[in-house]
């Protein structure tokens, strides 16, 4: 089976997972590519030439990122078998199967949804209940997230029915964290900055996938069409990416340094 695999990763941990889950479709005979929605254009998918399509990204409050989701809308349309797989780092709902909706309307298959549990990566004030994931801890979630993905690739191999999460829970849950999620982020809009420790190396203006900082006098400016996919925030080798000012007490408000202890991408 010739599979294409599309993904989005704003910290590292769904491309781990991408690149696992390759791995063991490969070793179980299928051909996969893998493909970053930020380095492939859309109109350079080949998808008439795949005999299925995967498509992996993580959980944003229920819903999959726009960078993403615009992505997708620029899929063609096409009479494939579809998986979709998210990773999150407490809890999924639905989000497989509603980002998925909108290429089901277009002739693809949907035949497996499931979600790969991973570190958490956004930690903010107002979410102390959910921190982000020590790193102490990292290397249990990926020996866990080693044996999903290991499970998961033999039913997309043999293209099993599997849809998890969109049962009345996830559907409900799902529902109420998108429908919460506009005023948060509005929120997170008005409040995210570089602090006076920017060095200005221009790290997070090369890796934003939005094109959301502007270098100006030797340091960095917000602009406003950020995704919050948390990679400058988790990754400013200064940590001077604030969400709010409560966030200058890194000891409290901890990076995610990524599912290796690197800076993705
Ligand atoms: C804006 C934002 C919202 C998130 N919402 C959820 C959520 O609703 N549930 C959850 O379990 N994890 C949530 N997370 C955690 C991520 O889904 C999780 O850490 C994911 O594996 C990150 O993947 P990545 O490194 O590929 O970006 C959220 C992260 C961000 C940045
Ligand atoms: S990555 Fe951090 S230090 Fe570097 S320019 Fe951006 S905000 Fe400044
Ligand atoms: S500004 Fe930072 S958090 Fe926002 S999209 Fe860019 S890299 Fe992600």
């Amino acid at each position: 089976m010739n599979v294409g695999l599309i993904y989005f990763s704003g910290t590292g941990n769904t491309a781990w997972v991408v690149q696992r889950l390759a791995e063991q479709l490969r070793a179980l005979g299928d051909d996969v590519t893998a493909f970053s929605c930020e380095d492939t254009p859309a109109t350079q998918l080949d998808v008439a030439a795949w005999d299925a399509v995967g498509i992996a990204f993580p959980v944003h409050s229920s819903f999959a990122a726009p960078v993403f989701r615009d992505y997708l809308q620029q899929l063609p349309a096409a009479d494939k078998p579809l998986f979709a797989i998210t990773t999150a780092g407490y809890w999924a709902g639905d989000t497989a199967w509603y980002a998925a909706q909108p290429l089901t309307r277009r002739g693809y298959r949907l035949f497996l949804c499931a979600n790969v549990l991973m570190p958490n990566n956004f930690f903010i004030p107002k979410m102390d209940v959910l921190p982000v994931t020590p790193p102490e801890r990292v290397p249990r979630f990926l020996e866990r997230a080693t044996r999903r993905v290991t499970r998961l690739a033999k039913r997309i191999h043999a293209r099993e029915r599997h849809i998890q999460g969109a049962d009345i829970i996830g559907r409900l849950g799902g529902a109420l964290q998108r429908w919460g999620y506009s005023t948060f982020e509005a929120k997170m809009l008005a409040r995210f900055s570089a602090d006076e420790t920017c060095t200005g190396c221009g790290w997070c203006a090369q890796h934003c996938p939005t094109q959301s900082w502007e270098l100006r006098d030797g340091q960095a400016h917000f602009l406003d069409h950020c995704i919050f996919c948390m990679r400058c925030y988790n990754f400013c080798p200064m940590q001077a990416i604030q969400a709010t000012d409560k966030t200058r007490r890194t000891t409290k408000y901890r990076r995610y340094q990524g599912p290796e202890g690197q800076r993705y991408p």
